[in-house]
């Protein structure tokens, strides 16, 4: 009798996830929980400023106070060699303020105290005297001619330039330009934002002199590439480094980075020769850690009459704080953001990035996504609704005329992608009949009698997720690959380790689910651990939605491995040749009588008691992994919106969501990892930003002013699939976790601006607070948004 794969917990089983077992009896177990003997507690003392040339730091206060044990500046850390520390994008950045501070909340000093609130106090008594300095809060500012030098330190540095990078040919592209029928422009801007993880990072370092070892826990997405920056850096042998990820409380790309805090955390630990934990607060975390997003976009699209998309160009300007520290793979500058229009069959392209240094946080994460895809994506979908218009043909069939066809498989995008499967049109399709397009325009008729302007916002594309391919992607050098181990007990019960580390995705139950599929024993006999590199095999983390096809694809490989070697044991118990032998889900028979078998527990027990003569005892192995090429899932979201044009204020009356990631392995999961991201996505188009003032304040450094949807206000959500397997992936999976952050912002700016159109309005910029959408309106003019105010400078 074959196995019930779904019963067993394998692929396609909405399976619950085993996690929320100790989530919601408020068992997990995060940095915070963590207690050790003798353990200290840090503080650190951020800038009020934006910039300034630091004149002097009197910590006399400080050390006075009873409890405190330590306390830090730069100067003692650059006694260690620890004042600078390199970023993940090759620059350099402060731990503790040296020379100058170059943003507000940078670090400047650190307390180490027997409390956190006595660590807090001493920081209060740290006098810093500051020369305050010209402060550039965006990149128009960082290029004028008379701007004040910001980064000081680097040597050879004459201006606020980042980088200037190109790709694409642009000769062709402006040829084709010139043969346009129809040449469509879009100038917009992505605002900064936050990931805002709901736990802040932290780490308890504990260094131990008797043992020479050094464990910290920490809040790391990629604990292994931490271990390795720790061993560099610090100088320490690898192998006395313990770096420990426990439960972390979502992670979003804001915790891959390696922060100051961490770096000082582990200083102050070999100092006192004592466990210190250092833990941030919501407004450190706010105001110092990676955000996302800050790119200014600008475009053309050239067209025939008839709609076809001749070519493309592309100018983006981001502003990246005080450090270039973006997390991203070395090659590509301003990430993927040319995977931009993979969706579409367009033969020319060419875009211009140049990145800028400004008195902001730095740390442009990839905010739950692959590296600026979401920059990319959100400025595609707008170019398309920009273009359709001015083509003066339905948006809905725009997109179809110019989209990639089925039968164009593999097709290789104008800047070198190879997008490798997808149905584009029946996704729009399906989509298209949720939400009721063809009647939409009686609808709206039907609203404008009632005084309200109905919009309509497609949002359609293919992203790139799971990077590698080893060739091209890398992390400071290291390839971009990944790993699991699996050990199967005597008893048919195993364990599997990875190399990637959830932060609320689920992996604990997705990855049982693809041994369940892959071997036949029961999810729920199986333990998932991740983030601990004593146990875990070397891997590049989470982030990227580069879990399931890298970390899974290992998994899938490895359960294979095991397999393979259960084979020959099989044969052995059944006494026949490997040759006769059938596998079907947990369980060998002799193929010419299914009747005689054995079970894959059976074969484990055999492995440890009954093995073969001359095989290896036991069933365990592992499998590095690195995939041939990227995963491309696609999606189609559209937004239904309803404005009232008296006050600006919009709703959304319906949200259609198709997306294809391929195989599906628990479909409750990817279910509710595409809510959250369009959760998310919903955010940053009606209300979430971080903005600036022309001091440098930052605006956004509590939930008073960076806003998180709630219950009440996030809309309802119509989930829809199409499932095209990944042409290279062993169980047909692509990623998901990020796709609907990706592309929804557009659906909803797209809606409105569809709904404000008949004002001669192309652009509002994000997020559509109601006093923009009512300036719109009111001006029929586009309304741009940029730091310190928001239009006119
Ligand atoms: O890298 P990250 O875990 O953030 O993203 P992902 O690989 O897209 O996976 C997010 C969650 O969705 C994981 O628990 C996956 O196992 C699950 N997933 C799935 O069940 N089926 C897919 N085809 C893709 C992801």
């Amino acid at each position: 009798m074959s196995l019930d794969e779904l019963k067993i917990g394998g692929m396609g089983a909405s399976r619950r996830r085993v996690e929320d077992n100790r989530f919601i009896r408020g068992k997990g177990n995060y940095v915070d929980d963590i207690v050790l003997p003798g353990m200290l507690h840090m503080e650190i003392l951020r800038s009020p400023v934006a910039h300034a040339r630091i004149k002097s730091i009197d910590t006399s206060a400080a050390w006075d106070m009873p409890g405190v044990r330590l306390v830090l500046t730069g100067e003692m850390m650059a006694a260690r060699n620890l004042a600078w520390m390199p970023t993940l994008s090759y620059d350099t950045q402060a731990v503790l303020a040296t020379d100058k501070v170059r943003f507000q909340g940078q670090e400047v000093a650190a307390v180490i105290a027997d409390d956190p609130y006595i660590a807090k106090d001493a920081c209060a008594k740290i006098v810093v005297d500051y020369e305050i300095l010209p402060v550039i809060v965006n990149p128009v500012q960082a290029a004028a001619p008379d701007a004040v030098l910001i980064r000081d330190d680097k040597e050879g540095q004459k201006d606020n330039k980042v980088f200037d990078w190109e790709i694409g040919d642009k000769a062709k592209t402006d040829k084709a330009f010139e043969e346009a029928d129809v040449i469509s422009k879009l100038e917009l801007h992505y605002p900064r934002t936050h990931p805002s993880p709901i736990e802040c990072c932290g780490s308890l370092a504990d260094f131990d002199r008797a043992t020479n070892k050094l464990t910290v826990y920490m809040t790391s997405q990629a604990p292994h590439i931490v271990r390795a920056a720790v061993a560099l850096v610090a100088e320490l042998p690898e192998q006395n480094i313990r770096i420990v990820s426990p439960d972390i409380g979502g992670g979003f790309g804001n915790k891959v980075p390696v922060y100051p805090g961490y770096v000082i955390s582990i200083l102050a630990s070999i100092l006192t020769e004592r466990p210190v934990k250092w833990i941030e607060d919501k407004t450190g975390n706010l105001i110092s850690t990676g955000f996302g997003r800050d790119v200014y976009l600008k475009g053309e699209m050239a067209m025939r009459k008839d709609g076809k998309i001749l070519a493309f160009r592309m100018n983006t300007i981001s502003d990246h704080g005080a450090f270039f520290a973006d997390a991203q793979p070395s090659k590509f500058k301003i990430g993927l953001m040319h995977s931009t229009f993979a969706a579409y069959d367009i033969p020319n392209a060419h875009l211009f990035a140049t990145g800028y240094y400004t008195n902001k946080a730095p740390g442009g994460v990839a905010y739950r996504c692959s590296f600026r895809v979401t920059e990319a994506m959100f400025f595609q979908e707008r170019m398309v609704q920009a273009a359709a218009d001015d083509c003066g043909i339905d948006q809905a069939e725009f997109r179809r005329i110019n989209f990639v066809k089925d039968d164009q498989f593999p097709h290789r995008t104008a800047f070198g992608f190879l997008t490798d499967s997808g149905q584009y049109g029946k996704c729009l399709d399906i989509g298209l009949e949720a939400i009721g397009y063809k009647n939409f325009a009686a609808e709206k008729a039907e609203a404008a009698k009632r005084g309200r302007l109905l919009g309509i916002g497609i949002s359609t594309m293919t992203e790139p997720l799971g990077a590698g391919n080893s060739r091209e992607y890398d992390i400071l050098g290291i390839k971009m690959f990944d790993s699991a181990e699996l050990r199967v007990h005597m008893t048919g019960k195993a364990i599997l380790r990875t190399g990637a580390k959830t932060q609320g995705q689920g992996h604990e139950t997705t990855w049982a689910q693809i041994v369940a599929h892959e071997l036949g024993i029961p999810a729920d006999d199986i333990i998932v651990e991740e983030g601990d590199t004593d146990t875990a095999p070397f891997g590049m983390g989470t982030y990227a939605s580069r879990s399931t096809p890298v970390a899974g694809a290992a998994v899938a490989m490895v359960a294979r491995k095991i397999r393979a070697k259960a084979r020959k044991i099989a044969a052995h118990l059944l006494e026949v040749s490997e040759e006769d032998i059938e596998w079907e889900l947990g369980r060998f028979y002799v193929r010419s009588n299914h009747d005689r078998g054995v079970t894959i527990q059976e074969c484990a027990m055999a492995a440890y008691s009954n093995m073969p003569d001359g095989m290896e005892p036991g069933l365990e192995n592992n499998a590095y992994y690195d995939p041939p090429n990227l995963t491309w899932p696609f999606a189609c979201y559209i937004a239904k919106v309803e404005i009232d044009p008296e006050t600006g204020v919009w709703d959304v009356l319906q949200f259609v969501a198709v997306d294809d990631c391929g195989v599906r392995i628990n479909p409750m999961i990817v279910e509710g990892q595409i809510m959250g991201g369009l959760t998310e996505a919903y955010a940053m188009a009606n209300m979430q930003y971080q903005t600036y003032d022309e001091d440098g304040n930052c605006i956004g450094s509590n939930y008073m002013d960076f806003l998180l949807p709630t219950a009440w206000e996030t809309p309802g959500y119509e989930l829809y699939e199409v499932v095209t397997p990944c042409p290279h992936h062993p169980i047909g999976a692509k990623g998901v976790g990020e796709c609907a952050t990706v592309a929804g912002p557009a659906a909803f700016v797209n809606a409105v601006v569809n709904a404000v159109s008949h004002t001669g309005v192309r652009n509002i910029d994000m997020p559509l607070m109601p006093n923009r959408v009512y300036e719109a309106l009111t001006t029929g003019k586009d309304v741009y948004g940029m730091p310190p105010v928001r239009s006119g400078n």
